[in-house]
């Protein structure tokens, strides 16, 4: 059996997708573990561009069976719609290449209520998060009493599970000064989606456990990025699920010692967008330029992303805390034609130095970069296929990045599309 983990070693955004869809022509299962729609994953074939928001990012190829496990939290009016257009566009034709688990908790009309209500209510303290109810359905989850697919399957259960929800969280809207939740409504609404998705429904925990048995393999598709990660990121500026590899253990419903081998996705700059510090944010015209070469503004919600140099402290404690034994290392194109380039290497906070990411808010937001200067490049990097092609200062600086990570650079990305991409090792055998 091999298996390969594809993790966010930023804030998100790093083009994890892009990397999901190359690997899964190789694949045999891609698997969504964790978080929901708040994640964007692009794909980009030729001129026709696709974003993901729950189906795996497989899903453009017809082969790779495609699930959604019990650690994702599912909207399901979002993955009905995602279904109708993939289909539309000539995807999906075998229902059997989606299977949704029964275990995986149920995004309500009254958990992105709340989300928004909470968000606008918290003012200049917001986390900025992407309004769809996540956290909420994580709480409810947690709180033992969210609602689960497998409860669309039983009519009268679902009911008598959403009034007591309901009973918990209408007073919580009302108190928020919005209007409560109908239960008939809900009812209706969800029911008939629960329909439409029963035939995808089954235990995907077993499912994977017998791939495993038949050598398959099998690429785990994480969402966000390890400095969202609710334990390992810049609490409370995260989003409500684990992102990291740890993850995929609960959130698949297979043993860890089945992953053998992990892939961060970082960014050749930094990232990201919502509230929360960010020591490398650049609010200049580099910024700016970072901003519009690299397109930077959310697959979701389409808000402009805070962008900032490569951050050598964060992507070395994701690399830390997920195993990463590679790094894809994404969107190189965008930084041809600046004459310098700067890397964190440490923190200054205070005057103590921090080789890591301090976990008090308040070091963070102090946080004075330490920077190291490297020389840019002007060449069109865009259609360099072969390592040995890209401009010598180009290689200086993936180098500086695999030394301040520990971590080998297996994938160069120089464009959105596919195929513009330096592939130097096999993702699944490095
Ligand atoms: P994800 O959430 O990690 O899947 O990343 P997103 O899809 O939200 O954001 C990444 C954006 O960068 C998308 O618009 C991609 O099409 C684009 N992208 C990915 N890799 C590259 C690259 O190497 N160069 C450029 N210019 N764009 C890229
Ligand atoms: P992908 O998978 C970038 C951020 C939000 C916000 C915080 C909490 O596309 O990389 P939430 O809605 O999750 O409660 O918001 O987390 N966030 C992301 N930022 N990419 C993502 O996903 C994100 N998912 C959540 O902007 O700051
Ligand atoms: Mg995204």
């Amino acid at each position: 059996m091999s298996s390969l983990v594809i993790v966010g070693a930023q804030w998100g955004d790093e083009g994890k997708g892009k990397v999901v869809d190359l690997f899964a022509a190789h694949a045999d299962v891609v698997v969504r573990f964790q978080g929901g729609n708040n994640a964007g994953h692009t794909l980009v074939v030729g001129n026709e561009r696709t974003i993901v928001h729950l189906m795996p990012a497989g899903v453009l190829h017809a082969q790779a069976t495609c699930v959604i496990g019990n650690g994702v939290v599912i909207d399901p009016a979002v993955l009905c719609g995602e279904i109708d257009e993939l289909r539309r566009r000539g995807y999906l034709a075998d229902p059997a290449q989606l299977k949704i688990d029964e275990r995986a908790h149920l995004i309500l009309p009254v958990h992105r209520a709340i989300d928004v209500a909470s968000e606008e209510q918290a003012g200049a303290g917001r986390i900025g998060t992407t309004g769809r109810g996540i956290g909420p359905c994580y709480e409810d989850k947690m709180a033992r009493r969210g609602l689960r697919v497998v409860d669309l399957l039983d009519p009268e259960w679902f009911r008598r599970r959403l009034d007591a929800l309901l009973a918990v969280r209408n007073p919580a809207l009302e108190r928020l000064g919005r209007p409560a939740a109908d239960a008939d409504a809900i009812c209706r609404e969800l029911l008939a989606y629960g329909e439409r998705l029963a035939p995808h429904v089954t235990d995907t925990s077993l499912y994977l456990a017998d791939q495993v048995e038949r050598g398959r393999r099998i690429l785990f598709e994480g969402a966000h990025g390890s400095m969202l990660d609710i334990d390992h990121g810049t609490y409370p500026f995260v989003t409500s699920s684990n992102v990291v590899t740890g993850a995929v253990g609960t959130g698949a419903g297979i043993p860890p010692r089945h992953v053998s081998r992990v892939l961060g996705i970082s960014k050749a700059y930094t990232t990201r967008v919502g509230g929360g510090p960010f020591p490398t944010e650049l609010d200049d015209e580099v910024g700016a330029k970072l901003r519009e070469v690299g397109v930077e503004f959310g697959s979701t919600t389409g808000r402009p992303r805070r962008c900032g140099w490569f951050d050598a402290v964060v992507v070395r404690q994701a690399a830390r805390l997920s195993g990463m034994s590679g790094i894809a290392l994404t969107k190189l194109d965008v930084l041809s034609g600046l004459p310098k380039l700067k890397i964190a290497v440490a923190y200054e906070c205070d005057g103590k130095r921090f080789e890591r990411v301090p976990a008090g808010m308040r070091d963070l937001e102090s946080a004075k970069p330490v920077y190291e200067e490297l020389d840019g490049w002007t060449e069109d990097i865009g259609p360099v296929r072969r390592f040995e092609e890209l401009p010598a200062a180009a290689r200086r600086y993936i180098a500086r990045i695999e030394e301040l990570t520990a971590t080998p650079v297996t994938l160069i990305s120089v464009g959105a599309e596919r195929e513009e991409t330096i592939l130097l090792r096999d993702p699944f055998l490095v």
